[in-house]
């Protein structure tokens, strides 16, 4: 049983019980504020539950076998809030549940066009009794504390109904952790504040023990009955419920619509958030059904306009794709000023933290997409830039040192090797800064955030790196994006990375000396960064011309990859982490992140060395490599084995290729998808200024992708021979293709003929990693 395919929805027809923890990530609705897996409206048969608010979490203590100096003590995980997915119905006097009498047909449809979860089921109870129930459910992209359900049941003969629709708090769920503290701190986390219910609406109020935030939720329904509706509703303190009863004659329908209201803060007492979730449901009832549809649909068409990558020749890559990007901008839409987590919204994986891969992997998408969705990720560093001080200089550091893994800005990372030490996420977010003014011209928001960003992340390199004798300027004892390698000196990505982060915080500070003057940037101080940029130490393997990842990387035994059987991947979970760390043995890509970001700074000829030296000690035990992967093999010429990294990223969620799609879907794989053709086939570059360089995959005979630069809307239509760029709306823009400049002028497609690509033999991966085929 699987997905069908189609090109425009996710489909599943039957139960699968089995399965249903992995269709519920996979079927999750999200606006980056409120997030609700994918279950079914009865509650029950389930797989893991989950609503979640964004940045709503609970505190525990984190687990030291030995104390250290800086270890982060109180970790946080997301919270699994009140549920008001819940809609129950009685047939006669038997409760649907599709674990009894016979399901006559049964599917769930998420629609990538209206935003919308819809399920269709023909129930036969065990006593024969047969009804129709039509439910589709929404979080709404236009009102970010909305979401609501319209539930239609139809019975095949004169049936009573009783439809009852809670709001749930303190879920009993299997707990995910092996931590007993943890499990602890999440077994009922929600402590009631304040309970009412009237008329056909009702609020719950409760706040966590330990980390003091206060949420609400609140429900409202409207009917649409045969006549004799008897309706009540009662709130105790975890438990509000509305229940309909009626006689729904045969041909005729019970209809309700149930509109929920959330909302949490750290600041806001319980009656101001009573007073906020039941103006979103007023706000609600007042656009009704029908208008949250509208306003839905309205959001995705505008979406899809500048965001839709159509591809003939590959149904089945289609529709990943498309689920790939609904969900990128599902987990960012709304988030404003909070964190975009690894798993979005989708699932409790990873506690719910968020890690690099938002800045390097999710935020591209968006700033090329929806710019409005990256700047407010970025703004959510910034809101953090205390936080990150903090632990700079509880580090002996200077600038801010963004956390690994967090929710609130604080690190929560309690391995020191692959998380303290991983300090390029500070880099990750000066890039995405840099980024993402480069492609908005946004200049407000350096001015009031992205300058702070990049000025106090310059300032953590200065504290971290040294000139040596030489004059090279050195970062040494850090991890870089492969974790498989640990506390390593001059990591190649790092260096590059801070090396941008230099040369962006002394443009940011000479575009706005009045900011720069405010965060007391001295000229001295730039002149530092800008020796240190210009020093950057880049190690380079003169005997097998190729960059080490890290000093000294390949002197390194070689993994013993032909004695590793298929069983004991990941290794991590496998084999000891010194044993790891002191081979070559690569665990995601890391140089290879570093010729795709810093393109700029390798030749061609040391990308195609780099890349096949790579290739062969890269396992990919993360699934934020392929992506990059597929990007590269592109570039240098690799078509073919960048179409299978390709579908390795973007069927790892549908095909749930790492078995762990039931704690969420895996947003920098999602977006890794976008970036294999974009970047990857669409050779998309904005190293200075915006560049192509376009090839058609063999399977395709034509793939069209969209995006926005500066304001203006363009798509770029691939084929084999060429390719044509066309302005869907705004001004001209200058673009190289293939090296050569052009300009596009609005109503004027530039057709331009692809060079044929160079044909390279297919460089080997280690035994058994070969990317995942179909
Ligand atoms: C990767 C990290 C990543 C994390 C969250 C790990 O497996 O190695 O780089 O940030 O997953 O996706």
């Amino acid at each position: 049983m699987s997905y069908q395919i189609e090109p425009w929805q996710l489909r599943w027809h039957g139960l699968a019980v089995d399965q249903l923890r992995r269709t519920e990530s996979t079927f999750a609705l999200s606006n980056g504020h409120i997030g609700m897996r994918g279950t079914l409206d009865e509650g029950e048969p389930r797989g893991l539950p989950g609503t979640y608010l964004n940045g709503f979490y609970e505190e525990h203590d984190l687990p030291y076998g030995e104390a250290g100096y800086g270890y982060p003590e109180a970790g946080q995980t997301i919270v699994n809030v009140t549920d008001g997915k819940i809609v129950r119905l009685l047939v006669e006097d038997e409760p649907l549940d599709m674990r009894y009498g016979q399901a006559l047909e049964h599917e769930r449809t998420l629609d990538f066009r209206t935003g919308t979860l819809r399920r269709r089921t023909v129930w036969e109870s065990p006593t024969g009794r047969v009804v129709t129930v039509r439910s589709e459910r929404i979080v709404s992209f236009t009102q970010r504390a909305v979401a609501a359900i319209h539930y239609e049941v139809e019975p095949a003969d004169d049936l009573q109904l009783v439809v009852q629709s809670d709001l749930l708090a303190n879920e009993p769920i299997a707990q995910q952790t092996n931590d007993p503290r943890v499990a602890a701190a999440l077994d009922a986390p929600l402590l009631s504040d304040f309970y009412v219910a009237e008329g056909t609406r009702a609020v719950l109020a409760h706040h966590t023990r330990r980390s003091g935030l206060r949420m609400a939720a609140a429900m409202d329904h409207v009917l649409d009955t045969p006549e004799g509706l008897n309706c009540s509703i009662s709130a105790e303190a975890d438990l509000a419920r509305f229940t309909a009863a009626v006689d729904v004659p045969a041909g005729t329908c019970l209809r309700m619509t149930k509109f929920l209201g959330y909302g949490w803060s750290a600041q806001r007492s319980t009656p101001a958030l009573r007073a906020q979730v039941e103006a979103a449901l007023a706000g609600a009832l007042q656009t009704g059904w029908e208008g949250l549809l509208a306003e839905q649909r309205e959001f995705l068409d505008d979406f899809w306009e500048v965001a839709d990558i159509s591809l003939e020749g590959d149904d089945e890559l289609q529709q990943a794709v498309r689920f790939a990007l609904f969900h990128v901008l599902q987990a960012g839409a709304r988030g404003e000023t909070r964190a975009i987590p690894g798993k979005g919204l989708t699932g409790p994986g990873y506690d719910g933290h968020a890690f690099w891969d938002t800045e390097m992997f999710v935020l591209p998408v968006l700033t090329y997409t929806l710019p409005e969705a990256a700047r407010d990720a970025l703004r959510w560093r910034h809101s953090t830039l205390d936080k990150a001080r903090e632990r700079a200089r509880v580090l002996g550091l200077q600038g801010a040192a963004f956390p690994w893994r967090s929710i609130n800005g604080a690190e929560c990372s309690a391995y020191w090797p692959a998380g303290t030490a991983a300090f390029h996420v500070s880099g990750d977010v000066a890039f995405a800064v840099s980024q993402y003014v480069t492609a908005t011209d946004d200049r407000d928001f350096e001015a009031t955030c992205g300058a702070e960003l990049l000025v106090e992340t310059a300032r953590l390199w200065t504290s971290l790196g040294h000139h040596d004798r030489h004059n090279g300027f050195r970062i040494d004892g850090v991890t870089g994006p492969d974790e498989y390698s640990a506390i390593v000196d001059n990591n190649v990505y790092t260096n590059l990375i801070a090396q941008r982060n230099f040369l962006g915080a002394v443009a940011a500070c000479e575009q706005h000396p009045a900011v720069a003057s405010q965060l007391e940037v001295t000229p001295d101080e730039l002149d530092a960064w800008r020796s240190a940029a210009e020093h950057m130490a880049i190690p380079y393997d003169e005997l097998l011309e190729v960059h080490p990842q890290s000093e000294n990387f390949t002197r390194h035994a070689v993994w013993d990859f032909e004695n590793t059987p298929e069983d004991n991947y990941p290794l991590l979970l496998n084999y000891p982490y010194f044993d790891l760390y002191r081979k070559q043995v690569v665990k995601q890509a890391d140089l290879v992140l570093a010729m795709h970001v810093r393109g700029d700074v390798f030749t061609p000829d040391e990308k195609a060395r780099n890349f096949a030296y790579y290739e062969a000690l890269t396992v990919r035990d993360s699934s934020l490599s392929a992506g990059t992967q597929a990007v590269l093999a592109a570039e240098v010429g690799h078509l073919e084995l960048a179409y299978d990294y390709l579908l390795e990223a973007a069927f790892t969620d549908l095909h749930d290729l790492h078995d762990n799609v039931h704690n969420g879907l895996h947003m920098a794989s999602l977006a890794g998808a976008w970036t294999a053709l974009v970047a990857g086939f669409g050779g998309m570059r904005d190293h200075s200024g915006l560049a192509f360089a376009p090839r058609l995959p063999l399977p395709l005979t034509e793939f069209t992708f969209r995006m926005c630069f500066r304001g203006t809307r363009f798509r770029v239509s691939v084929r084999r021979e060429d390719a044509t760029y066309e302005i869907v709306s705004g001004d001209a823009l200058e673009l190289r293709h293939h090296g050569e400049p052009i300009k596009v002028k609005p109503d004027a497609p530039v057709t331009m003929p692809i060079p044929p690509a160079p044909s390279l033999p297919r460089p080997a991966q280690p035994a058994g990693r070969d990317p995942r085929r179909r």
